[in-house]
């Protein structure tokens, strides 16, 4: 593992993926040999790199559970995906868009912002409530057009069931988006399982390759409802055909992707999701929810620590959040940071995030550090 990870050579663990995944040696190789590529040839072999984002597509498809690779777009963030849909969808003043409450501000924003629309957005407490999904299926409505979650959200790693929601949102007739920035590449999702209509998740976290390239998946039985917000010359089917007077949007995911894509991140992000896949899916989930078991069994075990995240089984993901008794979660999380622990201090909470390449040894310099700061 040191080898193919090598900030596993660090002393101290780096637990923040839920907020920035350090890159596989594969990945850093892929980058240095794309930028030595460019270097000494520019662009000459421009058709080798269209067959690797042909076969990236692919590659996010068999992670999403996407039925082609024509559903995949290549965006920029999250919240670019999530616009293309707030700010597509032909909204009339009435309807609403149902969601967590606390969801992450990319997540929250750009459908409230449909307010100037005359559309509602109904923020739910999940966490009040006893069953969280019976929850934003009835705050669904005849008005509502869209149920939007983050299937692993962002502060507490809870995790939401999203066959339930999505065989709901069928049944409505409700559109249904999932934010998987903190599931994809972590544990398995399967967007024809849960029936979503949208997916959209960066690379830079779980997936453990570089900021500024995303994936969007959209079903293709949705794609001509959403009106475009952007126009360009890289939308089109054989987009490298400038011999043409007609440039027909494709009917493919492709119709996102309006100008020229990052294909630096493309040459990162094929190297990652590449050694997930080989690793497998499931392998890397059961290492993930294995380093879970073991924080929210031994966390509660060091004096004056309480487990803030949900311990069931089926709540549970990649991020364990916790807080002290009596020290002030600031305080806590600069102990751990003086020691060299890389975390998070979210919504009062330090979260930790552990990937399926560490194990005992991360866990137990991270515990043990603990247990000397209170
Ligand atoms: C649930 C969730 N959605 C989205 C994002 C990031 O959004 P964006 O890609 O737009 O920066 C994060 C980042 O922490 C997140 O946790």
């Amino acid at each position: 593992m040191h080898t193919l990870f090598p900030i596993l050579e660090q002393d101290t663990p780096y637990l923040n993926h839920a907020a920035v995944g350090p890159w596989p040696r594969v990945t850093a190789e892929a980058v240095q040999a794309f930028a030595d590529e460019n270097m000494r040839h520019g662009s000459a072999n421009y058709f080798k790199w269209l067959e690797r984002e042909q076969e990236l597509r692919e590659m996010l498809a068999r992670l999403s559970g996407a039925p082609s690779a024509d559903d995949i777009a290549l965006l920029k963030n999250t919240t670019e995906c999530i616009s293309a849909v707030a700010w597509g969808l032909d909204w009339q003043p009435g309807d609403n868009v149902v969601l967590p409450a606390g969801e992450f501000p990319s997540n929250r924003l750009p459908w409230l912002a449909q307010s100037a629309r005359g559309v509602t957005a109904r923020e739910v407490d999940i966490r009040a409530a006893e069953d969280a999904e019976g929850a934003l299926i009835d705050a669904m409505d005849s008005d509502t057009r869209l149920l939007t979650v983050s299937s692993v959200q962002w502060a507490d790693g809870f995790r939401l069931d999203l066959e339930r929601l999505g065989a709901a949102c069928r049944e409505r007739g409700v559109l249904f988006f999932v934010d998987a920035i903190q599931q994809l590449g972590a544990l398995p999702i399967d967007v024809e399982a849960c029936q979503a209509d949208f997916l959209a998740a960066d690379a830079h976290k779980w997936l453990l390759a570089p900021e500024g390239i995303a994936v969007f998946f959209c079903r293709e039985e949705v794609r001509p409802r959403l009106q475009l917000l952007q126009q360009g010359w890289h939308m089109v089917d054989r987009f490298w055909d400038f011999d043409r007077t007609e440039w027909p949007v494709s009917k493919t995911a492709l119709r996102f992707e309006a100008g020229t894509p990052n294909s630096t991140g493309q040459a990162a992000l094929h190297a990652s999701a590449g050694l997930l896949l080989e690793f497998g899916i499931d392998r890397v989930s059961a290492a993930i929810l294995n380093n879970t078991d073991r924080l929210m069994t031994e966390l509660p075990r060091i004096d004056g620590i309480c487990l803030h995240s949900r311990t069931e089984p089926a709540r549970r993901s990649g991020i364990v959040s916790f807080r002290h008794d009596s020290i002030a979660p600031a305080t806590l999380y600069q102990g751990l940071k003086d020691r060299g622990i890389s975390c998070a201090l979210r919504e009062g909470n330090v979260r930790v995030s552990p990937h399926f390449y560490q194990g005992e040894r991360e866990l137990s310099v991270f515990l043990e550090s603990l247990a000397h700061i209170v």
